[in-house]
This record gives structure tokens, sequence and C-alpha cells, in this order.
């Protein structure tokens, strides 16, 4: 296919949940390499929007509110701030980092929704969902675990099975557990807007086969259908071949963006829809905050649209947003999207619950000044095409023999000896230096070429591979030449090859910009106090008889003890959060201060009396003399208890729990049930009858 250098590009990168902090998986996985493309595209004079933004919706932020005691608003902040902070820390150079509860991201959503709406792209269904009896609500996605049908791993989730990947209905999971009050869910019709997917099975296929489709309507450029990574097109045929189903495109929950039609009280936008339309709505932002016309960036033709993600997000943007996009009409459709696998740490996988990472928040803390170790580093490791591996040990090779060994090593050495030679003046005539040394000369152009088209093709590995490698030639170019021997004997040639030893800094110190951003400055700095950034193109002015910087040292050896109080404190993490030892037992909860337990009120109550609540197998209503008043809890305990059993019995309960209506019974507090691994239920009591009333602290 032809090279078409287009008119301008949109980058985006993941949004981030605003769940939870982020790691060196994040990190590897989606954000150095699309600031690394995006870096590169910018030294090269391109147009470029580099798009991200949180994703503040979805049952993940929910569930995670629920379990810090907080409310979805306090995590968002939370971690919006925190991760914004962590992004700029390492430098990913994004030109907005937008969020997804700005009310433009609302309007882009909803009229977005409503054009889909209008074009006839939904089918109206109504399906049977999970319902919560206790806590009264729909279970979307993430509000069900249970086994995954594909893998029979436990505790998949309704959208997701961690264990295989497979894409699931909470419908499909066996023996379904409500992730809210642990109880089975019930089957309850409800009424939701659905993408026929199959109906696009045809252009889809045909687009992710070949770059192109029959659509005069579209504004689509055809991509090169052979430049899409394999695992990626993999994946996405795997999809295809199955067939591709209708999928609800709204939910029934109270945290999102709201469908913007009559009758969808309590119904938002699928996190699905909403996220990736993030990416436009963060456009928007930006063009009003720089005074350009987002469409562009969006609509025209002449665009590249490239997503940076993780392979877990693949099919949501190879064929979900597509056909969304196709189906809103007037948006060109990606052009790649050059999904990266997982990176495994100290040989497991990353576990934000297990607390198996390392958080970039943290490492900077830990390591201070080594972030441009830890992109070099996961470059060199990018899980590019197959799963990776960090461990702190490779780490520390790399450094010490990689970066402080060669790059490091030559510039000192150059400097060295240019200062003991020169007195750091530069040498030669004329208005700038070139290179002396043909053989250099050439290789260094090459590099240049193959650099380029490593990372037009997304092989970040490769391309940073061969800037080191330009680096060992010029470790090898200066023990042959031995200046330091040669220096009284052949003046003039000792003189070229150190002058040509400059002049490959200078080099470096470009091709490694959108690798590793301060090492280049630095190396800048230490050539000329004119030179802060070099455009791939910019001719390298150094000019004979000026001065050139002391030498500063690029990269410290990383020590021994430094390593292994990382991998203790990696230990020490999987220790404490350690695996449930079995898959029903519950995860350990995050930490709660005193104050948080002595908010709760429980206390000993005497059971008066019991009976089925009509038309639901697991709920009893039953009175409780609790020595304040005699009160109703409704309780899902009938298949555990028959109501007769427990007429007299002393349970604890939490009195001072908001009261709910379940079933139309407003239940007044909850019995305290232990729940064994096999899930039985047993009522915590005195060990003998006691007053009613006595507080449990
Ligand atoms: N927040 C989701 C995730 O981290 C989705 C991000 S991609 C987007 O997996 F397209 F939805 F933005
Ligand atoms: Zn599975």
């Amino acid at each position: 296919m032809e090279y078409r250098i287009p008119k301008r590009y949109t980058i985006t990168a993941a949004l981030p949940y605003a769940n939870g902090p982020l790691h060196i998986g994040h990190l590897a996985g989606a954000y150095l390499p699309s600031d690394i493309y995006v870096r590169y595209l910018r030294l090269q004079r391109r147009d470029v929007v580099f798009i991200c933004g949180s994703d503040e919706h979805g049952a993940a932020i929910t569930l995670r509110a629920k379990k810090e005691g907080i409310t979805p608003q306090e995590i968002i902040e939370k971690y919006h701030t925190l991760n914004s902070r962590a992004f700029a820390d390492f430098g990913i150079s994004f030109d907005i980092f937008h969020r997804t509860s700005a009310p433009l991201h609302y309007d882009t959503a909803q009229a977005f929704f409503l054009q889909l709406e209008e074009n006839g792209a939904f089918e109206i269904e109504e399906s049977e969902q999970f319902y919560d009896e206790q806590f009264g609500q729909f279970l979307a996605d993430r509000y069900v675990t249970g086994m995954c049908p594909k893998c029979g791993a436990a505790g998949a989730y309704g959208d997701q099975c961690e264990k295989c990947g497979s894409s699931l209905n909470p419908t499909d999971l066996i023996d379904p557990i409500s992730t809210l009050s642990g109880t089975t869910p019930v089957k309850r019709k409800t009424q939701h807007w659905y993408l026929p997917m199959h109906n696009h099975q045809a252009w889809v296929e045909e687009w992710i086969t070949s770059g192109r489709f029959k659509d005069i309507a579209s504004p689509v450029v055809p991509h090169d259908a052979s430049a899409w990574k394999q695992h990626v097109r993999g994946q996405c045929l795997s999809w295809i071949r199955d067939g591709l189903k209708s999928r609800a495109m709204t939910r029934d929950l109270d945290w999102g963006v709201p469908v913007p039609l009559p009758n969808s009280d309590g119904k938002v936008l699928y996190v699905w829809l909403d996220a990736p339309i993030g990416y436009i709505s963060a456009t928007r932002q930006w063009a009003k905050d720089h005074n350009k016309d987002w469409s562009l960036y969006w609509q025209d033709p002449n665009t590249r649209l490239i997503h940076f993600i993780g392979k877990d997000n693949i099919v949501f943007h190879c064929i979900i947003f597509p056909i969304l996009l196709k189906a809103h009409g007037g948006f060109i459709l990606p052009d790649n999207v050059p999904a990266n696998e997982f990176l495994n740490l100290e040989g497991d996988k990353i576990s934000t619950s297990r607390n198996h990472a390392v958080w970039l928040h943290e490492y900077l803390e830990d390591l201070p000044c080594r972030k441009d170790e830890l992109r070099y580093v996961l470059t060199s490791i990018s899980p590019e095409n197959a799963d990776s591996e960090f461990t702190w040990k490779d780490y520390q090779t790399r450094i010490n023999s990689e970066l402080v060994a060669i790059l490091g090593n030559f510039v000192n050495r150059v400097w060295v000896l240019y200062h003991k030679y020169y007195n750091g003046l530069i040498q030669g005539s004329g208005d700038q230096i070139s290179f002396h040394d043909v053989d250099l000369k050439d290789m260094v152009e090459k590099t240049y070429d193959s650099i380029s088209q490593h990372i037009e093709q997304f092989r970040f590995r490769q391309a940073l591979f061969e800037v080191m490698d330009l680096a060992r030639l010029g470790n090898r170019f200066l023990t042959e030449k031995e200046p330091w021997k040669k220096q009284s004997i052949a003046p003039v040639e000792s003189a070229h090859a150190l002058t040509d030893c400059l002049l490959l800094t200078a080099h470096l110190g470009r091709l490694l910009q959108p690798f590793m951003p301060d090492t280049s400055k630095r190396i800048f700095g230490m050539l000329s106090d004119e030179i802060s950034q070099l455009f791939w193109d910019e001719p390298i002015i150094l000019k004979p008889g000026s001065q050139i910087n002391n030498p500063i040292l690029l990269f410290e050896k990383m020590e021994d003890d430094q390593i292994t109080k990382q991998i203790e404190k990696l230990q020490q993490a999987n220790q404490v959060k350690a695996e449930p030892i079995s898959s029903t037992m519950a995860p350990l909860k995050s930490e709660v201060v005193y104050d948080d337990f002595a908010r709760m009120d429980i206390r000993v109550g005497t059971i008066k009396e019991a009976v089925r609540v009509p038309k639901a197998d697991k709920l009893l209503q039953i009175t409780i003399d609790t020595g304040l008043d005699v009160r109703t809890v409704v309780s899902g305990i009938a298949e555990h208890y028959k109501p007769e059993e427990i007429i007299g019995k002393q349970v604890v309960l939490l009195v001072n729990l908001a009261s709910r209506k379940l079933r139309g019974i407003e239940s007044q507090g909850m019995i305290l049930m232990a729940k064994d691994l096999q899930g039985k239920l047993y009522f915590i009591s005195p060990e003998q009858m006691i007053d009613p009333g006595s507080d449990v602290s």
C-alpha cells in the first residue's frame, strides 16, 4: 500500500478508570507507547493531538466507593488528581487530560446517543436482568460475580472473566451472586437500548481483514490492514467468527450519563458507549481551549485516528466503537489500534486487589529522579506482541549494564576527553561541525531511517534498541580510534574522532527524545545552551570555537540494597493482602479507622416473630425486640432457616442502618450473619440469653 502522510493525527490513550492508582502495567500497556509515538510525531512536525482523561463512570467506580464507604464523587476526585499527577511525573505529554464527569462530556455523549437513536441504530428490547431484592437495584456488569461459563473460574464478573478474558453477560454466570448483598439475585424485566451488532458483521469483517469496505457515504479512508498487530486482528476475528451479537448500550444505574430520552428514568449510557465518546469530548475541550476545530480531528478523512490500549480493550475499540462511529455517521474510523499485551510482575500477574503492583505514585518517592530509567526499562520489555515481565533484578541490570555502562559511559568518556585535550572548545572550522568518518555518518543516517520505520510501525522496543546500538557503536569507535594514545602522534585525526563523537552524542540526544525526554535535555544542555529540543529534520548546529558545558552524570548505578528494598516491599504487600484461601472467602477489605467502626450501633435483640415474605424465596420478615423498640427487619436467610426455628433466638443486629424498603416492607436494621466457605449462613448470638439492647462493640 502506498505510504501516505496524513494531514493530522488524533492519538488516544485508554481513559483510565478513576477508581484506583496507576501502576507500571498501565504505563507499559498504553501510556508510554502512545507518548513515545506522539513525541516522535511532534518532532516530525506533524499535526497531532494527544487525548486522554479519567473514565469516571461504570460499576468499577461505584463498587470501589461502596467498598471504601465514600461517595463515587469522592473517589473520582481523589483518583483523577492522583492519576493526572502520575502521568505528569512520568512525562506523558497529553494535550489534554479530561474527565467524563465534565458537562461538555455529558452534552457530547447525549447528543451522540440521540443521533444514533435518530438513525435507527438501536433496538429497544425488554429482557430479564439480575436484580438484588435486598438492595432494590438492578445488577449491571460487575455487580454480579459467579462462575465463568467458558473456563469454570470462580469469581468471574458479569461483564468479563478475568481468568480467560471472555466477555460475558451477567446472566451467563453460573451460581451468580450479587456483590451488593452477597445473595443470589433474581431476574426482573427491564427495557434497554441494544446495538444490533450482527447487522454490522459484514462490513466490520471486511474492514478488519482488508482495511476497507464498500460504502461510499463514509469518510473512511482505507487503512493498511497488514499494519495491524497479529494479536489484535486475531482477537477481532475470533469475535467475528463467533458472530457479533446484540449488546445493551444502556444500564439501570444511578451513576453515569443519563439516557436523554423520556421514560428512561434510572437509566444511564453503558460505560463502554460513554468512555470512548470521552475521547471526542476531550478533543472538543482541547479545541475550545486552543482555538481549533475539533471536527477536523475526528471527521476529516486526512486524519489518522490511532487508539493506544491494553489487550483487554481490543473489541471495544476495534469493533464496538467503530460500529457506533459509523452508525452515527460523519466520523473516521481508527487507522490502527496497536494494543499491547500484559506486563507481569515478579512471576505473577499484576493485581490491584492483592497489592501486587509497582504503583507510579510510590515509585518516584522510593526512587527519586529515576523517571527516565523506568521509561527505558518499560520500553525495553514492552509487551508489544506477547505478555512480558518486569522484575527488579532485570530493572537493575538494564540500568547498570545498559544505561550506565553503555550510554552514560560513552557520553562521559567523550566529555572527559574533550575537556582534557581541548578545554571543551569545539574543534574544527566553518559554521558547524559535521562527521569526518564516513562509515559513522552512514550508520547514523541509516539508524534514523530504521528508527523512524520502527516507530511508525509501533515497534518501540526495537527502535530504542537501535538507539542504544548507536551508543554501543560510539564506544567501539572511541576504543578503535584511541585518541588518548594518538593525541601526540596524530593530533588532527584524534580531534576528528573526538569531534565525531561529540556530534554523535547530539544525535543520540535527538533520537532519545521520544523515549527519555529528560535525558535528552541533559545531553543537549551539556552540548550547548542553545539547544533544548531538536526536530527530526533540523540541522544540528555545533559551532567550532564554541564551548561545551561541563559533564553531568546521566545515570547513577542502581545499588543492590535499593533493589532488595523493592523486592521486600512487594513480598510484604503480598502477605498483608493475601489471596483468600478459598475462592468463596471474601477478600480482605481496605482498612478503616476506629471512628468508622464506632459509628455503627450494634446490639443484641430477641426474635419475636418471623414469617416468609410472599413470592420471595430468600426473604424472611422478622420482628425483633431490640431493647430500644420492637422493629421489623427483612433478612435474606429464608433458604437457611425456617421461620418457626428462629423465634426466641437472640441475634446481633446493626440498629442504626438507614431503613430501606424490600418488597414493599420497611426494613429497619440488619441482622449480622456469618457465612461459611460453602455459603451457609449462621446467626451470631451471645453465649447465653442476655438483655435485649445490650451493646456490641
Ligand atoms: N476505563 C476503561 C478501562 O480502563 C476503558 C478505557 S478506554 C475508553 O478499561 F475507550 F473507554 F476510554
Ligand atoms: Zn473464564
